[in-house]
């Protein structure tokens, strides 16, 4: 139901790559984390599996699926609620490769030349004397444009990332800047969210826990390997009844990121009293295991039904296109992929002085709620609003549509009946030819 929520709530947007197995690493550095913060109320957010850029990394057609099944029963298992947040997968929104080429063609080449990952890429080519930009796919180049659809195509306020992203989140800016200084100002601009408090948790051998160090638990390993990679954690060769270091122990370390203060200060105080590895590994595998177990059980449930998390993706690529679907009429018409009947039509309306304008008509139906419609010059439906609680919130909305005519679509995407690509183009033009007339 359309209410009168105010348009823009603080939307918060995070993609995952679809290209492993989500990790207790991920588990303490972001899942945890964002899960809770998505029931914040008075913000909006967007979840997405990013199997597009999986592909550039990953050339295993079976690992790019198995890893978009994990992660999305991973994230489901962990709690998030894909009816209070939009869930979807990066490849269900044809929108989204679109809008990558529109951003592409405002993007210099030399900025994607100076992006992190693909200069380490060249040095390290050119430090062994190849070709610069030996094994480097175009993907990779692109990456960044990618990344920036993702981010600009939902037009997030925020995007909280690992520090390695921060540049990607500029540059996610820097085209959406030119592009509004192009096209007009259709985009909001990113900015990175940075969370210190959130924990980088260390691996089995001390290093950060990475699948690129090969040293990583796996989320929802079965009890049994959970219990024997904790035991596989390195340790110092200390015999029991000798004090231990806290500091520089990445079992302390792990054991911290998961219990509260009055654990860590007992386990603290075990180290000092000289427990064994053997009795502290067991200690960290049981602070673990209680609290994963429970969302372990609900993993293996939703992976035995796989083609319920595919319905529950769809589902969500469907709330998240009737945002995009509108927005990138919106950004066709911008850049001038435009209808030419409609701006025939356009010119053959202008010479009939408004005859034949395109009207709302603003109604209350039976369930006591307020719609409005809008009408073109033939009396023929184009736009159908759905239910406001006051005719003030109707009115408001219709406000909104005849001055910013097709730009307003997008943000009304909410409070009005689904449109299809075609449908929101001609209402654009309708739009804008009123928004027009309403200047003068
Ligand atoms: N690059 C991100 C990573 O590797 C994944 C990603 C793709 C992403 N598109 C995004 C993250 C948009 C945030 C916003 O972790």
């Amino acid at each position: 139901m359309a209410t009168s929520k105010s348009p823009s709530p603080l939307r918060v947007l995070t993609g995952i790559t679809t290209s492993g197995t989500p990790h207790l690493g991920n588990y303490v550095g972001s899942i945890r984390h964002s899960v809770r913060q998505s029931v914040a109320p008075g913000v909006e957010t967007f979840f997405f599996l990013a199997d597009y850029h999986a592909l550039i990394k990953v050339n295993d057609p079976a690992l790019v699926q198995r890893s978009t099944l994990e992660i999305a029963a991973s994230w489901l298992a962990c709690g998030l609620d894909p009816e209070r947040v939009t869930f979807y997968r990066q490849s269900d929104i044809p929108e989204i490769p679109e809008l990558t080429w529109f951003l592409t063609c405002v993007t210099g080449k030399g900025l994607l030349n100076r992006a992190h990952a693909y200069k380490a890429s060249v040095d390290k080519n050119t430090a062994k004397g190849d070709d610069p930009d030996a094994d480097v796919s175009a993907g990779l180049f692109m990456y960044p444009v990618l990344m920036g659809a993702d981010i600009l195509m939902f037009n997030a306020h925020q995007v909280p990332v690992g520090r390695d992203q921060i540049q990607h989140i500029e540059m996610a800016r820097d085209m959406g800047q030119h592009f509004n200084h192009l096209y007009g100002e259709h985009f909001t601009l990113p900015q990175a969210l940075i969370d210190d408090a959130v924990a980088t948790l260390p691996g089995l051998d001390g290093r950060k826990m990475s699948k690129s160090y090969g040293n990583t638990i796996p989320l929802f390993a079965p009890r049994a390997q959970l219990h024997k990679q904790i035991a596989g954690i390195v340790t110092d060769s200390r015999p029991p009844g000798e004090p231990k270091d806290t500091e520089g122990s990445a079992l302390f370390q792990i054991y911290q990121a998961f219990a509260d203060e009055a654990e860590t200060a007992a386990l603290r105080k075990a180290f000092a009293d000289g427990i064994g590895w053997g009795d502290a590994k067991q200690l960290l595998f049981e602070r673990i295991d209680r609290e994963i177990a429970p969302m372990r059980e609900r993993y293996e449930a939703l992976l035995s039904d796989p083609a319920r998390i595919e319905q529950t993706l769809l589902a969500g690529a469907a709330k998240a296109r009737r945002l995009s679907q509108p927005f990138m009429v919106r950004l066709r018409h911008a850049v001038g992929l435009r209808n030419l009947g409609a701006q025939a039509a356009r010119s053959v309306d202008k010479a009939a002085k408004g005859a034949g304008k395109p009207v709302f008509k603003q109604y209350r139906e039976r369930d006591g709620q307020f719609y409005f419609k809008l009408l073109d010059g033939g009396g023929a439906l184009l736009l159908q609003s759905l239910g406001f609680a006051s005719p003030q919130d109707a009115g408001r909305a219709i406000g909104l549509l005849q001055q910013q005519g097709g730009t307003a679509l997008g943000t009304l995407a909410t409070q009005l009946e689904p449109l299809d690509a075609e449908r929101a183009q001609a209402i654009a033009a309708a739009l804008d030819r009123l928004a027009e007339d309403s200047e003068k």
